[in-house]
């Protein structure tokens, strides 16, 4: 419900109650014919139904008893008896002038605030980035700056892979090249150097190598996967190893997120629960919670009414349960994705104590973590409904297959913000935009606009679909961008800087015409599009939200001269505070999608 909407939903509470009703019927909501009316409610027809009343008659009843609110203008009975109610220039003129003082631009606060945390970025150790952890990064990113907008205790964990596999792949390749090094001497408890022995760029020429060989060479992944199991055991040397490969791919995710404007609290591992997970593993076989499976240990979690027939290879129909169980301990002895998540949670529990964990991970993992939740339910660490997982669907290339570069692998998040950053720059450059601008200037506002481009571009689309990656399309200034937002913003600015320039001061807000009025209405659904968007994890409302902002203030503009001469003072003051409300709550907008807007361009 809008700001607006609450005020006038009141009065129609008190409208139906003083007829004898329930206050449900006087449920209001932004109207759906912006032609006829700003508001509308319904409640006549089921509050005459209910009573039975006839629902004109009833509708007759209650609108003169609204007409008395001082914010209402008119109220009109349409059809079986809907209520469509028009509101003051006045009430306009208030909702924006609170847009305008308010801390918060109208965006409100959550009702219930909560203690959170949220689990993204998810990136591995060693291993490039792709276009998915782009998602996680932008959306991840964007539900902290939300939630914590509107109150809530936010702490945002980047959540590293660096327990599995590609860190006994890069041992073994590591010991390859440098086989004197001290760290493979089984017997060295250390102290080991502090200066990392590889490279970033070791690192991302060892993986694909070993990743590769590992696949055609038994031996060789024997050999890594042995690695795994000491260093998971303990083994100082590859303890040690490991802390080099986290610091070295650390500093350099920090890069690359920090193009994005995406950050995080806690950079805590996998590796980091490594203590918690033995007590919890006796814990969970000492309640008879885990059992042995052919040398392993796991969790049952499947349900069994969930069972579905399936034919075997047979032909013949047996019930198949969808849900295999949770890995505790594999049966060489190792701990892998299941059993760190959840220890996790009991890390989180402890540290934080949070009412909620929101994991922000591709919808492909779905089945993994509703066994790590069940597995948690069931252990009584924290229930399955406080944990959320937030899946997202995948970034594709034009022929709707998963994105690859012309090469045919995975697009690295670094080479992806690089590209992004040589459209925005050409574009600007097309766009003429960059007259008097200096170098320096120019590649900030580049970075901004790739910014931008990327971030919106993955944030407008609902969570939860695919969508296709068109970096020609994201960076235009035209149409849904992140781009035309920023452009919408800096002519905003700019328009004040030249008011302020030549003398005039935003003043009180007069609602006049009809692109006003427009526009006020769109700046009273902020805290709506927010409220929405953290009640279903769905950042697409805030980018609809600003999308239509910007969009009513180019029709506000086209249709209200400003400091064209010949506009009264009263006027053109009322139009400046007018964008100046509109640019603060832009700007608050964008701050939650992560975007920040240039002063010039
Ligand atoms: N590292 C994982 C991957 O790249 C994502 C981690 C997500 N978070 C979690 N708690 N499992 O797929």
């Amino acid at each position: 419900m809008t700001i607006l909407a609450g005020q006038l939903e009141a009065a129609c509470i008190a409208a139906f109650e003083a007829e004898g009703l329930e206050a449900r019927w006087g449920a209001v909501k932004q109207s759906d014919r912006p032609e006829l009316a700003d508001f509308q409610c319904n409640g006549c027809m089921g509050a005459a139904k209910s009573a039975g009343m006839n629902p004109r008659e009833l509708a007759a009843k209650i609108a003169p008893r609204l007409a008395e609110h001082a914010a209402i203008d008119r109220v009109d009975i349409a059809g079986p008896g809907f209520l469509n109610i028009v509101v003051t220039a006045e009430a306009l003129a208030g909702a924006a002038e609170h847009v305008r003082s308010d801390a918060k631009a109208g965006g409100g606060q959550a009702v219930e605030a909560e203690t959170v945390v949220i689990d993204f970025g998810g990136p591995n150790v060693a291993k490039p980035m792709h276009v998915g952890h782009l998602r996680s990064a932008v959306i991840g990113d964007t539900l902290v700056r939300l939630l914590r907008f509107l109150g809530d205790q936010v702490t945002g964990d980047v959540h590293l892979g660096d327990w599995g596999l590609q860190m006994g792949l890069l041992i073994v390749a590591v010991e390859e090249e440098q086989p004197d090094l001290p760290y493979f001497d089984a017997g060295n408890e250390g102290p080991f150097p502090s200066e990392p022995p590889v490279t970033m760029e070791d690192l991302s020429r060892l993986y694909p190598m070993a990743s590769g060989r590992s696949k055609e060479d038994a031996a060789y992944l024997e050999k890594a996967q042995n690695a795994v199991a000491q260093m998971q055991a303990g083994r100082a040397g590859y303890r040690a190893l490991l802390q080099h490969f986290i610091d070295v791919s650390v500093a350099a995710l920090k890069v690359d997120y920090g193009f994005l404007d995406v950050s995080f609290d806690l950079w805590k591992g996998e590796s980091d629960v490594d203590p918690l997970i033995a007590p919890m593993v006796e814990d969970l076989k000492d309640r008879g919670l885990a059992r042995l499976d052919e040398g392993a240990w796991i969790i049952d979690i499947a349900r069994e009414n969930e069972n579905v027939p399936t034919v075997g290879k047979d032909g013949q129909e047996r019930l198949k349960n969808p849900m295999p169980p949770l890995m505790l301990v594999n049966s060489r002895g190792g701990t892998g994705y299941h059993a760190t998540d959840l220890a996790t949670i009991l890390d989180r529990k402890q540290e934080i104590n949070p009412d909620r964990i929101l994991y922000v991970v591709d919808q492909r993992q779905a089945t993994h973590f509703e066994q790590v939740y069940r597995a948690s339910d069931k252990a009584g660490y924290v229930p399955h409904e406080r944990l959320e997982h937030l899946g997202f669907g995948t970034v594709n290339g034009k022929d709707g297959k998963p994105f690859k570069t012309r090469e045919g692998g995975t697009l690295r998040l670094a080479d992806l913000n690089a590209m992004a950053l040589e459209e925005a720059t050409k574009k600007i450059g097309d766009a003429g935009l960059s007259g008097e601008i200096g170098a320096e200037e120019k590649s900030e506002i580049g970075r901004l606009v790739a910014r931008a481009a990327l971030r919106f571009a993955d944030l407008q689309n609902q969570r939860t679909t695919n969508y296709v990656f068109d970096l020609e399309r994201f960076t235009s200034f035209e149409g849904k961008t992140g781009p035309y937002l920023l452009y919408a913003a800096v002519r905003m600015k700019a328009l004040l800087r030249r008011a302020g320039e030549e003398g005039h001061a935003p003043g009180a807000i007069r609602i006049e015409n009809e692109a006003e009025r427009k526009l006020a209405l769109v700046l009273d659904g902020f805290a709506l599009s927010l409220r929405l968007a953290r009640e279903k994890r769905m950042p697409h409302y805030v980018c609809e939200h600003v999308y239509t902002l910007a969009q009513a203030f180019s029709a506000f503009y086209a249709a209200s001269p400003i400091l064209k001469d010949g506009v009264a003072a009263e006027v053109r003051a009322s139009r400046l505070g007018l964008v100046e409300a509109v640019l603060k709550q832009l700007e608050a907008g964008l701050g939650i999608l992560g975007i920040t807007a240039p002063e010039r361009m």
